[in-house]
């Protein structure tokens, strides 16, 4: 499988076009960026790292029975995917209070909540993806009742999966972001990535930042930390 034109260059990944109008093959990027793009960086190697823990982790989702984009993984940065229409929302599942829950609500972080909150904002950088609801998200025609109840549901089996696979990796999996996508036949699929741009991950023993909060933070070792989270997903095998 080869790419044809670029559709699409966003802040992390790059989107190509194949001879198959029904794959495309996205192509991941060391460049990382933070609070809506104001804070440019890079980070050595995160592309590979976030390409192939994210293809690791749709494989697992899939084997549990989650539908996903993923398609095959070419090389370390680029993977053929399905083509999708993104549904414009950032779906977000916090198992303890973190950033933008921590700064809203005057709380601290790391709070162990009871059961997971699920918050959605609206994927749009000009606005600032504000938080919104479903009945915001259904005025404003974003997905319709049954694409929001599929979604709901299946972003909290993503939750249970992860939690008990990163648990096993030593790793408290606190929050992270997902997105969704509609195939040419409506078919609603897990898509976009799963990685340490996307998840807050902390040491189970030492509540250290395993994520791009140290880049968004500046609080030094930001490859390490990528690296790190590398060999606790592939145990060895990376
Ligand atoms: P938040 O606390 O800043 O709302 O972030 C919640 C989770 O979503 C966290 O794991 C990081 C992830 N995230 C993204 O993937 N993209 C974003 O643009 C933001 C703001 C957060
Ligand atoms: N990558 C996002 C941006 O630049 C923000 C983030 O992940 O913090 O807007």
């Amino acid at each position: 499988m080869e790419k044809t034109v670029q559709l699409y260059e966003g802040k992390a990944k790059k989107v190509y076009a194949t001879a198959d109008p029904a794959l495309v093959i996205v192509s991941y990027k060391d460049d990382a960026t933070a609070f809506d793009g104001t804070k440019k960086g890079t980070i050595m190697g995160k592309g590979a790292v976030n390409n192939r823990m994210s293809n690791f982790l749709m494989k697992k989702l899939m084997d549990a029975g989650v539908p996903t984009h993923f398609v095959e993984e070419l090389n370390d940065r680029e993977t053929v995917v399905k083509k999708v229409e993104i549904v414009p929302l950032e779906v977000i599942v916090r198992n303890a209070s973190a950033g933008h829950f921590s700064s809203r609500y005057g709380v601290e972080e790391g709070i162990l909540f009871d059961e997971p909150v699920l918050e959605f904002s609206y994927k749009n950088d000009d606005l600032h993806d504000p938080l919104l609801n479903t009945s915001h998200a259904l005025a404003l025609k974003l997905a319709t009742r049954e694409e929001i109840d599929t979604i709901k549901a299946m972003a909290l089996k993503v939750n249970e999966e992860l939690k008990a696979f990163f648990a096993g990796c030593g790793v408290r999996l606190i929050d992270f972001k997902l997105e969704f996508g509609r195939l040419g036949d409506g078919t609603i699929v897990l898509a976009d990535e799963i990685s340490p741009d996307t998840c807050r991950f902390w040491d189970a023993k030492t509540n250290e930042k395993l994520d791009k909060d140290r880049f968004r933070r500046d609080l030094g070792n930001v490859e390490e930390a990528y690296q790190e989270m590398m060999r606790r997903v592939f145990g060895g095998q990376a």
